[in-house]
């Protein structure tokens, strides 16, 4: 088992119009921000098919992907259908869904209105992306300078910078870092312990921020951790007998201590640049929510994805051959590492209430 996992873990890390905002009727939410684009950087969680178009195995532009996609189309979208930041992009009345900045086929108006620079089995340390050739977060801020150079070209400067400035930023990562550099390999045992690493991972965030702050944004929605230990593919590395599965709560406890370290920084940061305004995102909650108390949003499974087994399979592995559950909306996990969309719903719903509360 153990070195089938390392394996299939190695494999992972491959992979100007200024709308105005209504209320957001599906929400109940008062909307009154607007914001004229959408800006997304991170790893699969918010990769929207940016790595169809690299060279990595880690894909997930095939069936059983995207199956409640519109048109059933496997976006290169790690889950059925939609993400977090189509949720949150279609509340604000920007847009419904958020291209990955490679397309080659990017309008305009896509161009304007924000898109995705996230790619799958990415983190916040470099090293997490060496195998898998994903393109790391340090390398996502110059393909978003190419975004703004072309951005200007199609807008014009002055608007450009308008676009940039009032754009919603949304930071996703972290999890690949922790789980393949430090839970599942020991790639970065000699040089850190988990503290230690967890300020590694902080330090490298805090300097992205600080890039994209000095590019023009200025409002930054950072996501926390889930509860990793609650993952089905690392309870799967954890326990051999796969019928006593539960959350590994020494892993949940790690999370719970970066996302209070990032609370705080996000705090400095807030402080230390001045005109901008940085959001917590809770993952964390919402998510716990659900494996506690599944009834509550209609699962009837969140111990396994709804991919084949829902043991191990992802990526490569869950593929056109790979039987599928019948219901994905009953499932926290479509896949062994990945929410689905009903999983999403939830927490899009909860960050978009806590976040209107907060701006309220
Ligand atoms: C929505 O916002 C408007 C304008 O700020 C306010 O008058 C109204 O009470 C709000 N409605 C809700 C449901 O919060
Ligand atoms: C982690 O390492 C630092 C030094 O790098 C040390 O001060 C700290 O006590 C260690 N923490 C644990 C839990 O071992």
């Amino acid at each position: 088992m153990a070195p089938f996992l390392l394996f299939l873990l190695m494999m992972i890390s491959t992979n100007t119009t200024t709308t105005t905002c209504h209320a957001a009727s599906n929400n109940n939410i008062n909307i009154t921000r607007s914001f004229p684009a959408i800006l997304v950087f991170g790893d699969s969680t918010v990769d929207t098919g940016n790595n169809n178009f690299i060279l990595s195995l880690f894909k997930s532009n095939h069936y059983p992907y995207g199956r409640e996609f519109p048109n059933h189309i496997a976006t290169g979208r790690f889950s059925n259908g939609r993400l977090v930041p189509d949720f949150v992009a279609s509340a604000f009345g920007i847009k419904e869904f958020i291209p990955p900045y490679l397309d080659p086929s990017l309008s305009d108006y896509e161009l304007r209105t924000g898109v995705s620079f996230a790619s799958a089995g990415s983190g916040l340390d470099d090293l997490t992306s060496v195998v898998s050739k994903v393109i790391p977060m340090s390398a996502q801020p110059t393909f978003f300078k190419k975004y703004i150079k072309r951005l200007e070209r199609v807008v014009g400067k002055e608007e450009a910078n308008k676009i940039i400035n009032g754009a919603f930023v949304v930071i996703s990562a972290g999890s690949n870092d922790i789980l393949f550099n430090f839970y599942d390999t020991p790639a970065r045992w000699f040089q850190f312990n988990i503290t230690g690493y967890q300020d590694f991972l902080l330090q490298n965030l805090h300097d992205l921020v600080k890039q994209l702050y000095d590019l023009g944004c200025r409002t930054f929605a950072i996501s926390g951790l889930a509860p990793l230990g609650c993952v089905p593919i690392q309870i799967t590395a954890k326990f051999n007998n796969p019928f006593t599965r539960s959350c590994l709560e020494d892993e949940n406890a790690d999370a719970r201590v970066y996302n209070s370290k990032l609370e705080k920084l996000i705090h400095t940061m807030q402080a230390s640049l001045p005109g901008s305004e940085v959001i917590y995102l809770n993952i964390y909650d919402p998510v716990i929510d659900m494996i506690n108390n599944p009834q509550k949003y209609g699962f009837v499974e969140t111990k396994r994805g709804c991919c084949g087994t829902g043991l191990v399979e992802t990526g490569p592995l869950c593929n056109v051959f790979t039987p599928v559950c019948l219901n994905p909306s009953q499932y926290l996990f479509w896949d062994a590492i990945h929410p689905s969309e009903a999983a999403y719903k939830v927490v899009s719903k909860s960050l978009l209430d806590s976040f209107f509360n907060h701006a309220s």
